[in-house]
């Protein structure tokens, strides 16, 4: 197979990402750094309660990113405040199709990652390989709802009370899609999201962390904030830890009690404004994504080249999608073919990536971490490496030229 030789620093007429922000957005963002209040205060708290209202939870926390989102999440699940927390050394299963900070905080606590395969219809963990993996030592899944869609969340809900599991939802990139009219990121224990340049929704950098259970929240609140109820200016001093700290150490200042070990991944107000402006038109990007998804499918379908060269995911009708791009599958006949076809894409002015980051077990850093010894094989998630990569949506309506671009570069794969 050839290799990928891209022209990164190339202009593309047809971007991976576009331009997020609004006008709007910007000068909210301005009119917070010129008040010179910029560290996390009443924006990020006016967010948080719409995030949670929104999506029908009942804790939000805004966070720095989607990855200290996720970091967060572990080591709330693991903290000794916390009933029948975590330990070092239990297993946790993971989808093999992850992005890297899916997977780091759980090593990073000192928890086994154990792989588990896809399904390749909806490029999720596949369920029927879930029960097979759990053993004694199974305390956790770690779910990754991938570029919009998930797996059947209510069956895996199921299996994880079943087995007493905690369940995380990596949401990062799937902000807005409903299952059966439930929000993705409403399901789990914890569940995070990013707010990254090129997710459903970006202030550049940042993210949410949601919870159901009072207790995990004032975990999740401490350990994002030097283990500490500090910021509690702008959020109410409701915790009754907050209280009964104060009772207990009476010597102390009580807006100094550290209670717990901590990080310092709290979002500037600056993000929280600007997150939080683009959030209100969230329908609005997810309707302009799901137009163009399906223009760009038409046109390639109805096309009179079209013989099954590209696979797309089609969902069940219990999702109403919120995309973070459009993957698709070449037809395997292709597959020797499929760098030759990505350099094509490329020097026509369409740039593509990964979908996520392939089969994760290929990455040296899992070599490096020990985390696949038996080199067990994911043939599903190889699959989707080896036939599977992603090319934008936007949020405006794409041109006729462009589909045309897309189409013309696309059916080159019968000649290449
Ligand atoms: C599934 C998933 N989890 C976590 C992250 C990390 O989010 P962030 O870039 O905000 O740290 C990403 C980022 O793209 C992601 O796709």
């Amino acid at each position: 197979m050839s290799k990928i030789n891209l022209l990164i620093k190339k202009k593309y007429k047809y971007e991976l990402l576009e331009n997020g922000f609004s006008n709007k957005d910007i000068s909210i963002g301005k009119k917070v750094l010129s008040s010179k209040r910029i560290t996390m205060a009443q924006h990020t708290r006016n967010f948080e309660n719409q995030f949670a209202r929104k999506l029908n939870v009942k804790h939000a926390l805004m966070v720095n990113s989607g990855s200290s989102a996720n970091l967060l999440a572990v080591f709330a699940a693991g903290n000794p405040l916390k009933r029948n927390h975590l330990k070092k050394g239990d297993e946790v299963l993971v989808p093999v199709l992850c992005w890297s900070t899916s997977i780091w905080p759980l090593v990073q606590f000192g928890l086994k990652p154990i792989f588990v395969d896809i399904d390749i219809d909806t490029l999720n963990i596949d369920i029927s390989q879930i029960e097979k993996k759990i053993t004694k030592k199974t305390k956790a899944i770690m779910l990754i709802n991938v570029l919009g869609i998930s797996s059947d969340l209510f069956k895996i809900k199921k299996i994880a009370k079943k087995n007493k599991l905690i369940l995380f939802e990596d949401n990062c990139e799937s902000l807005g899609t409903k299952l059966k009219n439930k929000y993705l990121g409403s399901f789990g224990n914890y569940a995070s999201f990013s707010f990254y340049y090129s997710h459903q929704i970006t202030s550049g950098e940042g993210g949410m962390i949601t919870c159901d259970n009072d207790k995990d929240y004032e975990i999740l609140f401490s350990l994002r904030s030097h283990g500490w109820f500090g910021g509690t200016r702008f959020y109410s001093r409701k915790f009754k830890s907050y209280n009964k700290y104060a009772k207990k150490f009476p010597k102390l200042d009580p807006r100094y009690i550290f209670s717990n070990s901590g990080f310092n991944l709290r979002p500037t107000d600056i993000q929280a404004a600007i997150a939080h402006n683009q959030f209100l038109r969230l329908d609005k990007l997810k309707k302009m994504r799901n137009i163009n998804r399906n223009l760009i499918i038409n046109k390639i379908k109805k096309s009179k080249f079209w013989d099954n060269q590209f696979k797309f995911i089609s969902p069940s009708k219990d999702f109403d999608p919120s995309w973070m791009g459009l993957p698709i599958l070449i037809n395997e006949k292709f597959k020797l073919k499929k760098n030759t076809f990505i350099n094509y894409l490329d020097q026509t002015g369409i740039e593509t990536r990964p979908i996520i980051s392939g089969s994760f077990v290929n990455q040296p850093a899992v070599k490096l971490y020990k985390l696949n010894i038996k080199n067990e094989k994911f043939k599903v998630a190889q699959k989707v490496q080896d036939l599977g990569f992603l090319i934008g949506l936007h949020t405006s309506k794409i041109s006729k030229k462009k589909l045309q671009l897309i189409h013309d570069a696309f059916y080159e794969i019968d000649k290449i």
